[in-house]
């Protein structure tokens, strides 16, 4: 679906899967090799939806779960104009830190607001990316890492365990139903190990194109 020259990878991944971590390892490597190359992420990434990231994140409100949907693809739909595609445009590879299957595993499979009105969003938007890594850990070792990290729980880390262990099992079923677009990688492992792993999709799937 992407029709412009650069690349644009994902990481996606539930809470305490070391998404960041890898995203900087990754942008690195691929800054290393001479590549123009945008970090970013969601929800945020442009001035606009990072003011959407706030009201997201916040806590405070209770949306109905299709109202919640739409807000996150507001501030994509801000992101994408604004950064992404004319990044991508520019030549440059694009790194985000979640997007859209971040909305099918949280709004859809952990908040129920129906698989396919996302589906039907995320075909509006119009651009995939050319790969998605998704980390997956155990659930007794993202929480782990969750609480290390001992800053302020955001309004969806503060969700129960049922819905963490929907949002996971929602990541498992998008990467077995995408194989062409999406590799897992065995994130409970250290940083260099997984950050290799990362390095070898990248390799494998988008070459050095
Ligand atoms: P972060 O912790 O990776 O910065 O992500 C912020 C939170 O937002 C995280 O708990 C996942 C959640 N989220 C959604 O619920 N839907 C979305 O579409 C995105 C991008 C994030």
């Amino acid at each position: 679906m992407t029709t412009e020259r650069g690349r644009f990878i994902t990481f996606e991944g539930g809470e305490g899967a070391g998404k960041t971590t890898q995203v900087g390892k990754l942008v690195e490597a691929l800054a290393a090799s001479g590549r123009p190359v945008l970090r970013t992420r969601e929800p945020g990434g442009s001035p606009g939806a990072e003011k959407l990231r706030s009201l997201l994140l916040a806590g405070g409100v209770d949306w109905a779960p299709q109202a919640e949907t739409l807000l996150h693809f507001a501030a994509r739909a801000d992101h994408v104009a604004k950064l992404i595609r004319p990044a991508l445009a520019a030549e440059s590879w694009v790194v985000c830190d979640r997007f859209y299957d971040s909305t099918m595993a949280y709004q859809g499979y952990g908040q129920g607001a129906g698989r396919p009105f996302i589906a039907e969003q995320i075909r509006l938007l119009g651009i995939a990316p050319d790969l998605t890594i998704v980390l997956e850990v155990p659930e007794a070792v993202g929480l782990a890492r969750l609480r290390q990290r001992g800053d302020d729980a955001d309004r969806y880390e503060r969700l129960d365990a049922a819905f963490h262990r929907r949002v996971r099992e929602g990541f498992r079923a998008i990467a077995a139903a995408e194989p062409g677009r999406c590799v897992v990688v065995d994130a409970s492992r250290d940083i260099d190990s997984v950050h290799a792993d990362v390095i070898q999709a990248v390799r494998s799937r988008l070459g050095n194109a």
